[in-house]
């Protein structure tokens, strides 16, 4: 499997909080199968020092890839960031390229869980514009898709691609994001499915379960597109408008 969505470099954001934590998200990665991962960690870009965060960034990525190679997991880091999309990233984007997966124009991007509709099509709809195509993390989790579930389509109709929490799968996020997974996975619009992983006890890589899942309630390749083949267009830059 392919998860495109982990909070796994230490001393960065509110995921691992050390290089221990992070070899052990690794290793309950490696074990329920996932053999690449990108490394998301949460990037605000209405930060000072925003250049300096991105220089720790890829020192503690490199770090983490040495020390897994060092004991032997085979777990494949590869770089990303989950930008939170606002007005003041729209601001950095004017003057310097976005982290995307691997360096890529594929961006995974957030946005506080109160926004509208219009606002989040509209900063969307900016980034577009640049050349960046948009993996919008967790749309199931936003109040906008949670009230009406078919909010997820339009977004889906402007060609963003949704990835859905392996957590809110499972009910870990409440009632109205479960539903509103349920909405977009069953109606086909999820892009990709990921862990979201925070740690090594709850909010963990392990997508075992999730697998299951998607198979057993959004048919018998749900998983193989969902946590295999969707996520690896996205890193080969390639999109997922051919399938
Ligand atoms: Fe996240």
């Amino acid at each position: 499997m392919i998860d495109l969505h982990m909070h796994i470099l230490p001393g960065l954001d509110d995921g691992a909080q050390s290089m221990e934590e992070a070899v052990e998200m690794a290793q309950i990665a490696a074990e329920c199968g996932t053999e690449v991962c990108a490394a998301t960690s949460h990037g605000r870009f209405d930060r000072q020092d925003a250049g300096e965060y991105i220089f720790r960034y890829r020192k503690a990525l490199k770090q983490l890839q040495a020390e897994l190679k060092r004991r032997g997991i085979g777990l494949d880091v590869r770089s990303g960031m989950e930008l939170l999309a606002d007005e003041s990233l729209l601001r950095y984007a004017e003057s310097h390229p976005l982290p995307g997966y691997g360096g890529g124009r594929f961006l995974l991007t957030e946005f506080y869980f109160d926004i509208s509709l219009r606002q989040a099509l509209e900063t969307l709809d900016a980034l577009m514009r640049k050349g960046y195509h948009i993996v919008l993390a967790h749309p199931e989790r936003y109040d906008f898709i949670k009230r009406q579930p078919e909010n997820a389509y339009t977004l889906y109709r402007e060609g963003v691609i949704l990835q859905v929490n392996a957590g809110s799968i499972a009910g870990k996020f409440g009632r109205g994001a479960f539903r509103a997974a349920d909405h977009i996975l069953g109606e086909g619009l999820a892009g990709l499915v990921a862990s979201d992983a925070h740690d090594a006890f709850t909010r963990t890589p392990d997508l075992e379960e999730t697998e299951r899942i998607l198979d057993l309630y959004y048919g018998i390749d749900a998983s193989g597109i969902l946590l295999e083949e969707n996520p690896r267009r996205i890193l080969e830059g390639r999109g997922l408008d051919e399938l």
